[in-house]
């Protein structure tokens, strides 16, 4: 096994590895590899639907998975991603999966730890992945904003007819219902701001465009243009914290939602087609722990 990190140790490269079946001096490898770079790309893999499942659940329970309807046959916990349409008009898996900046289920009371994603056909161009670490996101921001958000709550939800920094996308069929149902049926959940990482003890930014509606106990005067500037950290790319993966065939991507966003970059369209398997593996509940004076 050998592991290259990637600019700044945000992300690194694994290769020489074979995913199915792991040891467990293998998984631990991961796993410390996941703590240490917080995204890992393991090359040239090839996982059937049944092996990915069997990988995941190394390290935990897996999600329960709300899209059954875009679930592989093979098994109802691989979602699939991807923007083929079926001639009656149905999509094959979601069509537009992770098109803001988030991390997975943080609208859930136990959100998503660990996402899997593995690329199984891939546009020639476009269909990037930018994931953003929040760590560094965290560590950068100035005192007087840290002294305001510090052990404050936010409010999330799936719902992007809840969220005016979101737009619904026109290529997914029936989204404009599913998102109409959602907003009836989901109950909004409260995450720290910021959140104490459960086996780092790092402090990270806990709030995306994508799900954070509100900051709890702050007039939305105050609270929508403190968002716009916690956001700016995460959509300026210019600024160091940032890493853009480009999919080649056998591509296994791995990330810890705890202290990292992600987005689906798109830039693709029919006939091409991306696809993709996702596993994901849920976490306790997020929480923030006042660092030590
Ligand atoms: C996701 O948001 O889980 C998927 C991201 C991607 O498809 O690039």
């Amino acid at each position: 096994m050998k592991i290259n990190a990637f600019a700044n140790d945000f992300g690194s490269e694994i290769t020489g590895v074979d995913l199915r079946d792991p040891s467990d001096e293998l998984r631990e490898a991961i796993h410390q590899a996941i703590l240490a770079h917080q995204v890992i790309v393991v090359r040239d893999q090839k996982m059937s639907p049944l092996e990915q499942v069997s990988f995941t659940e190394h390290f935990g329970p897996m999600e329960w998975q709300e899209n059954k309807q875009h679930s592989h046959p093979d098994h109802d916990k691989v979602l699939v991603l991807s923007n083929e349409i079926r001639p009656d008009g149905t999509a094959v898996g979601v069509v537009d999966a992770g098109d803001y900046w988030h991390s997975d289920s943080s609208h859930h009371e136990e959100p998503v730890m660990y996402t899997i994603l593995q690329s199984i056909t891939n546009p020639a161009t476009g269909g990037d992945t930018d994931f953003c670490n929040m760590y560094a996101v965290y560590d950068a921001l100035p005192d007087e904003i840290k002294a305001k958000i510090d052990g404050r709550y936010a409010i999330h939800h799936v719902s992007k007819k809840l969220n005016p920094r979101t737009n619904i996308s026109p290529t997914r069929p029936g989204a404009e219902d599913f998102y109409e149902f959602q907003a009836k049926a989901r109950p909004e959940v409260r995450q720290p701001l910021v959140r104490t990482h459960d086996e780092t003890g790092r402090q990270a930014l806990y709030a995306s465009p994508r799900f954070t509606l509100r900051i709890e106990d702050m007039d939305d005067a105050e609270a929508q243009p403190l968002l716009d500037e916690l956001f700016k950290y995460v959509t300026d790319r210019k600024r160091p914290y940032h890493y853009r993966h480009k999919y080649t065939d056998g591509d296994l991507v791995m990330w810890d939602n705890r202290c990292t966003l992600h987005r689906a970059t798109g830039g693709y369209g029919l006939p091409e087609i991306r696809r993709m398997h996702r596993t994901t593996v849920v976490g306790g509940k997020a929480f923030y722990k006042p660092a030590a004076a």
